[in-house]
């Protein structure tokens, strides 16, 4: 399928050296976007930019999430448009395309409202990309948002070795993408269209690809990666725990991540593999939402504070050491104090070690949208200081419990100061060592020695992958 790329480029005439500035707004898997759209332009001679102010194509990969996360982009928008009038000035051409989950929700609206929009490309349709830059490029508004009959991931390209190097060591591989939940307050369903997982042997591959590239943890990402039913080889729907155990086998891989869980699909072979696979890392990401059942009902989360509390109870049984995070939405409509008083408790209950939370935004075109009982904003800001003061006590205290304890520490890069690398705990705390460069890529084990407000601090105990690395 490469040769749809390769006919597009050609039959267009793109010129050599132009550079892609791209900006990820959003979720991890606009981050996994952002890197396959950048790949997919690489054989049309564009190499990325971080200055968007030399670039001869800005592509905004948008959020549609919230009301404010959407409402960005037009500011952003508005920023780039003055570069890009400074090029003109210049004589340079400067394309700004929008992409991602406001291009795939407001299509038209977007060029009708920001004339300085040429391109708007949907979630779907990246794989499309040259085709529809060449287009733009020759003065037509160009806006694509159909889902297509094609998959895109046949015809995106993989992850470029030389990009991938330069990216870093860990890295996310899409491999289940949209969501058939519905959950009330939730556009997702809407942006990301229907649940769809790719084939075992195209994950394999890319991941067997990151690996050579140097990348040694991978984050397996999808709105509900555990929902995950793939293709395999042998003609069978592979389950996400099965997945994962494969690719805890692809040489080259120290660490396995994924994200984001949804309570209802944690099946126990994903469970058994909290216990068994020792790459998966114990942290796990499970969004609840809210501790009452009655909103967790209108929200049509499926679940009940029971059933979230029966999951944790079994993955903890299965890895003591797991730890988990969380997302909140205070003032769904309806949510009164004693609602969001259940919630505080089960925080309390479970311990997270993070969390994200969120004031409920109405979306257009959701049913929660048009409930009864909105409620206040001020009511929803009170409820998200009260609910974030005592998820940022929680964490303190998580992390303060590592004092004095080992950790086993994924060096990435250069820390803060000279001769100090900074890495990752299997808890995604940032902690700093001085370690030498070549360092870069081992997993030691640290001994924490200081609890900083935003990473840990910590010498090596023990390296043995260092010393094979000739440190
Ligand atoms: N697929 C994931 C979540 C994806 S969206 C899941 O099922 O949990 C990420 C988070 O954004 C959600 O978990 C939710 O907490 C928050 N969110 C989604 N829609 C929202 C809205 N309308 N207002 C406020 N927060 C919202
Ligand atoms: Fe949104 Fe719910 Fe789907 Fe998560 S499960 S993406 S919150 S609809
Ligand atoms: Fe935002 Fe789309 Fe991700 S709405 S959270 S970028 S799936």
């Amino acid at each position: 399928m490469t040769g749809y790329i390769r006919a597009s480029i050609d039959s267009y005439g793109m010129s050599n050296s132009r550079k892609v500035h791209v900006k990820s707004f959003g979720c991890q898997m606009n981050v996994y976007d952002s890197n396959r759209m950048a790949d997919t332009l690489a054989p049309a001679g564009f190499t990325e930019t971080a200055e968007p102010g030399e670039a001869d194509l800005v592509i905004l990969n948008t959020c549609h999430i919230r009301e404010k996360a959407a409402e960005k982009v037009y500011s952003e928008i508005g920023r780039i448009r003055v570069l890009k009038e400074e090029a003109a000035r210049q004589g340079r051409q400067m394309l700004i395309a929008v992409a991602g989950c406001v291009a795939q929700a407001e299509g038209q609206e977007i060029v009708r409202r920001a004339g300085a929009v040429d391109l708007v490309v949907g979630s779907q349709n990246y794989h499309r990309l040259p085709e529809l830059l060449a287009r733009a490029q020759s003065g037509e508004k160009v806006v694509d948002t159909e889902f297509p009959v094609e998959d895109k991931f046949e015809v995106l390209a993989a992850p470029q070795r030389e990009a991938t190097a330069k990216r870093g060591i860990a890295s996310f591989v899409t491999v289940q993408e949209g969501c058939d939940k519905f959950c009330t307050f939730c556009v997702v369903p809407y942006t990301r269209g229907a649940e769809v997982s790719r084939p075992v042997t195209q994950i394999i591959d890319e991941v067997a690809r990151l690996a050579e590239a140097g990348v040694r943890e991978v984050t397996l990402i999808g709105q509900n990666v555990n929902a995950y039913h793939g293709l395999g080889a042998d003609g069978e729907a592979w389950t996400f725990g099965r997945l994962l155990r494969r690719l805890a086998q692809v040489p080259g891989i120290a660490r396995l991540r994924y994200t984001t869980s949804h309570p209802r699909d944690m099946m126990d072979d994903l469970i058994n593999a909290h216990a068994d696979v020792p790459a998966l890392m114990p942290y796990v990401h499970l969004p609840v939402q809210s501790g009452s059942d009655r909103i967790l009902e209108a929200m049509n989360r499926k679940h009940t504070r029971d059933d979230y509390l029966a999951v944790i109870e079994r993955l903890r049984a299965a890895r003591p050491d797991l730890a988990l995070s969380s997302d909140f939405i205070v003032g769904f409509p309806g949510e009164t104090e004693a609602d969001f008083r259940d919630t505080l408790a089960l925080i309390e209950e479970v311990g997270f070690a993070s969390a994200f939370s969120f004031m409920y935004s109405p979306r257009p075109g959701t049913p929660a949208a048009e409930m009864d009982d909105q409620v206040a904003p001020e009511e929803k800001a009170e409820r998200l200081q009260r609910l974030q003061a005592l998820v940022t006590r929680g964490q303190h205290a998580f992390n303060a419990s590592f004092a004095g304890r080992p950790l086993d520490v994924l060096l990435e890069k250069p820390g803060r100061l000279p001769g100090q690398l900074v890495g990752k705990s299997p808890y995604l705390q940032a902690v700093q060592v001085m370690a030498p460069r070549s360092a870069i890529g081992s997993v030691v084990t640290v001994t924490v020695t200081e609890i900083g407000s935003n990473s840990l601090f910590g010498e090596i105990a023990d390296a043995p992958q260092l010393a094979a690395v000739g440190a």
